[in-house]
C-alpha cells in the first residue's frame, strides 16, 4: 500500500465509526501539515457538539502513533495531520520494491469498452481527431494498467449516404487512379473533388442515390468498391496511428458498417417495448426530459421516413452488442463536446429499452478543441484544415532543431529515435496536460520547450537521472536500500513520490489525464529542488548516498512509468 492518503484515512474513519458510524473524514492535503480533516465540523453540527472538542475526541480515540509526528487540532476543529519521517521511509522502500510502483491492480477488475479515434472513410485525419485519439490511447493505457479488461472499439464512419457518390467518383476516376490517389493519403483532395463533381451533375446525383440503393441491398460489385474505399482509408489511418505511436490496429475497427446486421433487431425491440413513436414517416424514441427550444419533446430518430438507419440508430446497435454480447460493464466514449447531447439521448434510449442495465456504465468522456494562435479553429495559413500526419512530422522536425540548439550530443540513428519521442511525445503532453474540457492554443514554442509543464522538460528530467547512474557507475540501487527520510527536500521527493497512486487514482476516477501529468510535473519539479540542494554523489556517507540514489532511481521509474502509460516514450539519453 503506497498511498499514505488511504492509510490515514482509514484510520480516522475508524475512529470516527467508534462514534458515529459512516463519517467520511473529508481528508485533504494540505500546506501546513501533509493532510488536513474536516469531518469533525459536519459531525459537531450534527451533534450539537462543540467541533474542536470532537476533533480532540476523535484524535484522541485513532490509532495514528505509528504513522503520523504530529496531530492537533486546528481552526474551528480542523484534524491537521504530519506524517511520521519513518513511516515515510518505509512506505517508500515498499513502493520501490514493488515492480508496479506501488500500483495495486483493481479489486474490481471490469471489462470496459472504449469507443475511440473514429475517423470517417475517406475524410482525412485532421488535428480535431488528435484529442479523442491521444485521450482514448492514454485510458486505454492505464485502466489495462490498473488491471481492467479494455476492448478497444475505432466506430469508424463507413457508412451512410455519402458513399453513393464517393463510390460513383471512384468508378468515374477509375479504380487504379483512386486507389492511388487514397493510398498518398489524399483523402480531402478526393472527397472535394467526389463532392464538386455531384453538385455539378444531376445525372451523377442521380447515379449516387441508386448507388446508395444498391450498397444497402447488398449488391457485390458495389460492396466491393466500398471495400476498396474503406480499406484503403484504414490503411492510412494505420500510418497516422502508427506515427502517433497508439495502439489501435486492425482489429479494433468497429465501423458503423459492423452494426447493420443488427439495426432491425433494435427497431423490433424497440416495438415490442412501446417505445416506437411515428413522426412524420420516421420512427423515433422521445426520451422523457429532452426539449428542444420550444419546449417539445425531442425525438431520437432510430429509421428516417426513406426506411435509412442513421447515426442514432447504429449507436443504439453499438451499446446493445457491447452490453448484450461483449458483456461490457463500462463503456467509455471518447467523442467531442458537440456530440453530448447524442450520447446522452443514446444512453436514456438504451437504458429504457433494457439494453443498458442500471449497473452498467455509459460515460461520455468529452474533449472541447484545438485552437491555433488566433485563438480559432486550428488552420493553415491557407485557411484549410490541417492534415494530422503532417503536423506530426513537423513535430519531429522541430524537436530535431531543437536537439541541436541545445547540441545534444548523440549518434544519428539514437537522434533520430529521440527526436520522434520528443516531437511526438511533445504533441500529446501538450494534449494530455490540458484538462480535456477545455480549449488549448497549439503552440509549438510552448509544447516543445525544456522548461514548464511540457513532455520534453519530464523526459529531461528522466534522462538526466539516468545520466547520474551513468557517472556513477552503478546500474541499481541495492533492493534492500531503506531509504533515511531527513532533510526537508528528501522529506519532500518522498511526499511526492507517494502520490503516484491517488495521482492515477485521480486519473481514473474523471477519465482525466490531465491529473496525471500534473502530478508528473510536480514530482518532476520536486525532484529538480531534491538535486539543487541535496548532494547525491557525493553524499557524507555511503548509507545517504544510497537512499538518494534510491528516491532518484524512483523517481525516473515513476516518470517512466507514468510517462509510457500517457503513451508517451522517454529516452535514456537526450
Ligand atoms: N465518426 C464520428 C464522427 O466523426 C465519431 C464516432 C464516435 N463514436 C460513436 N460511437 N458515435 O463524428
Amino acid at each position: 500500500m503506497a498511498d499514505t492518503r488511504a492509510v490515514v484515512d482509514a484510520r480516522l474513519r475508524t475512529a470516527f465509526d467508534t462514534i458515529e458510524e459512516g463519517v467520511d473524514p473529508v481528508l485533504r492535503p494540505s500546506d501546513r501539515a501533509d493532510f488536513q480533516a474536516n469531518g469533525a465540523l459536519g459531525l459537531a453540527k450534527r451533534l450539537g457538539r462543540n467541533p474542536r472538542e470532537l476533533a480532540e475526541e476523535v484524535i484522541a480515540r485513532a490509532e495514528l502513533a505509528d504513522i503520523c509526528s504530529v496531530v492537533e487540532v486546528s481552526g474551528p476543529g480542523f484534524i491537521n495531520l504530519t506524517l511520521a519521517d519513518g513511516f515515510l521511509s518505509a512506505q517508500v522502500a515498499v513502493m520501490a520494491g514493488d515492480e508496479r510502483l506501488g500500483i495495486e491492480a483493481a479489486p474490481d477488475p471490469s471489462k470496459i469498452v472504449i469507443d475511440y479515434s473514429a475517423p470517417n472513410v475517406a475524410k482525412e485525419m485532421h488535428v480535431g481527431h488528435l484529442r479523442g485519439t491521444v485521450i482514448g490511447d492514454a485510458l486505454t493505457r492505464t485502466l489495462a494498467f490498473a488491471g481492467h479488461e479494455v476492448i478497444r472499439e475505432n466506430h469508424v464512419g463507413d457508412w451512410g449516404t455519402p458513399f453513393g457518390m464517393l463510390i460513383e467518383h471512384l468508378v468515374d476516376l477509375g479504380e487504379e487512379t483512386a486507389v492511388a490517389e487514397l493510398s498518398v493519403g489524399d483523402l480531402d483532395a478526393f472527397y472535394r473533388d467526389a463532392r464538386t463533381a455531384y453538385d455539378a451533375s444531376p445525372t451523377l446525383q442521380e447515379r449516387s442515390r441508386n448507388r446508395v440503393v444498391l450498397l444497402q441491398g447488398g449488391d457485390e460489385d458495389t460492396l466491393r468498391l466500398w471495400r476498396v474505399l474503406v480499406a484503403e482509408s484504414v490503411a492510412y489511418f494505420n500510418e497516422v496511428y502508427g506515427k502517433l505511436g497508439v495502439l489501435l490496429e486492425d482489429s479494433d475497427v468497429v465501423g458503423e458498417s459492423s452494426y447493420n446486421p443488427m439495426l432491425d433487431a433494435v427497431v423490433e425491440d424497440l416495438g415490442e417495448r412501446g417505445l416506437l413513436v411515428e413522426n412524420d414517416g420516421a420512427l423515433c424514441v422521445f426520451p422523457p426530459g429532452f426539449t428542444n427550444r420550444e419546449g417539445e419533446p425531442l425525438p431520437l430518430i432510430v429509421r428516417k421516413s426513406d426506411g435509412g438507419y442513421g447515426y442514432a440508430a447504429t449507436d443504439l446497435a453499438a451499446v446493445r452488442d457491447r452490453v448484450g454480447r461483449l458483456g461490457a460493464r463500462r463503456i467509455l466514449y471518447v467523442v467531442g463536446a458537440p456530440q453530448a447531447q447524442h450520447f446522452e439521448m443514446v444512453f436514456a434510449v438504451a437504458r429504457m429499452a433494457g439494453w443498458l442495465p442500471d449497473d452498467v456504465e455509459a460515460v461520455h468522456v468529452s474533449f472541447a478543441n484545438v485552437l491555433g494562435p488566433d485563438h480559432k479553429m486550428l488552420k493553415t495559413r491557407s485557411g484549410s484544415t490541417i492534415k494530422l500526419v503532417e503536423l506530426l512530422d513537423e513535430a519531429v522536425e522541430r524537436a530535431e532543431t531543437a536537439m541541436a540548439e541545445r547540441q545534444v550530443d548523440l549518434d544519428p540513428s539514437e537522434r533520430a529515435h529521440v527526436a520522434r519521442l520528443l516531437g511526438i511525445g511533445a504533441v500529446k503532453y501538450a494534449d494530455l496536460s490540458t484538462d480535456r474540457t477545455r480549449d488549448y492554443v497549439f503552440d509549438w514554442e510552448r509544447m516543445l520547450a525544456f522548461d514548464g509543464n511540457t513532455a520534453p522538460y519530464l523526459q529531461y528530467a528522466h534522462a538526466r537521472i539516468r545520466s547520474i547512474f551513468r557517472r556513477s557507475e552503478i546500474d541499481h540501487v541495492d533492493p534492500a536500500t531503506v531509504p533515511v527520510v531527513t532533510d526537508p527536500f528528501e522529506r519532500a521527493l518522498t511526499v511526492a513520490l507517494l502520490g503516484f497512486a491517488p495521482a492515477l487514482g485521480a486519473m481514473l476516477e474523471t477519465y482525466s489525464p490531465s491529473k496525471l501529468c500534473a502530478y508528473l510535473y510536480d514530482l518532476a519539479t520536486t525532484f529538480t529542488s531534491f538535486y539543487e540542494n541535496t548532494p547525491v554523489l557525493r553524499a557524507p556517507d555511503e548509507a545517504t548516498r544510497n537512499s538518494r540514489l534510491l528516491l532518484a532511481e524512483l523517481t525516473a521509474r515513476v516518470l517512466a512509468l507514468g510517462l509510457s502509460l500517457l503513451g508517451i516514450g522517454v529516452p535514456d539519453r537526450m
